[in-house]
């Protein structure tokens, strides 16, 4: 049977941002759990305009060829791991802007996060993140990675170098996305 498909999706936009250097570490310690078949999902490259389409999107009436392909992403995945910077305390406007775009795509799939920042991690963005997923019918674990100080782990190539802490709490939210996303498999409309 074909792995689950598990979607890292890099919330930052921003020239230099810190974002891709943490989803690249996250992606590769993911892969190596092999539980899942692992994407990056880059909302850099999805290059979303602000949502223009005229229906609900639970209606999936989509008129524009670049929800389509949205749509079509999501819809392959399994489940999710955002990776989210804080911005004023909270996650920013361009994930917010791609989750309002579709509905039954995201719906019964689990979602982890990892978050960075200063001292508090990113953690209020991601609280802030759960109140919108759940909305969608998503399902966030409790396990996560949150990274502070997120700066002084960047080398001189921009790499990130994890601590310990770090790559054991990557590998607990992996577990536990695949035992969910198993059991929410039953709750989705077949494909
Ligand atoms: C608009 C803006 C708002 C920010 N607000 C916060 C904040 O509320 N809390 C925090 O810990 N860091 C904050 N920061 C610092 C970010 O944690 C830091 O710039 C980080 O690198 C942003 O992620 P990115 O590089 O992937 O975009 C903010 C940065 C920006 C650009």
């Amino acid at each position: 049977m074909a792995k689950p498909v598990l979607q890292i999706i890099i919330a930052s936009t921003r020239p230099g941002r810190v974002g891709l250097p943490v989803a690249e570490w996250f992606r590769d310690r993911a892969a190596a759990q092999d539980a899942f078949e692992v994407e990056l999902v880059d909302l850099a490259e999805v290059n979303l305009p602000f949502l223009d389409e005229p229906n609900h999107p639970r209606l999936r009436q989509y008129v524009h060829q670049h929800t389509k392909e949205w749509s079509a992403t999501v819809e392959r995945g399994d489940a999710f791991v955002f990776v989210t910077p804080e911005y004023n305390y909270g996650f920013n406007a361009v994930l917010k802007n791609a989750l309002d775009y579709l509905h039954h795509e995201w719906q019964y799939k689990p979602a982890g996060f990892v978050s960075y920042g200063g001292v508090s991690a990113g953690t209020r963005a991601v609280q802030m993140l759960k109140q919108v997923v759940t909305t969608l019918k998503m399902v966030p674990v409790f396990d996560a990675v949150s990274i502070p100080f997120v700066a002084q782990l960047l080398d001189e190539e921009g790499r990130l170098r994890p601590n310990d802490v770090m790559n054991g709490a990557a590998d607990t939210m992996v577990a536990e996305l695949e035992r969910l996303s198993a059991a929410l498999r039953h709750l989705r409309p077949a494909a």
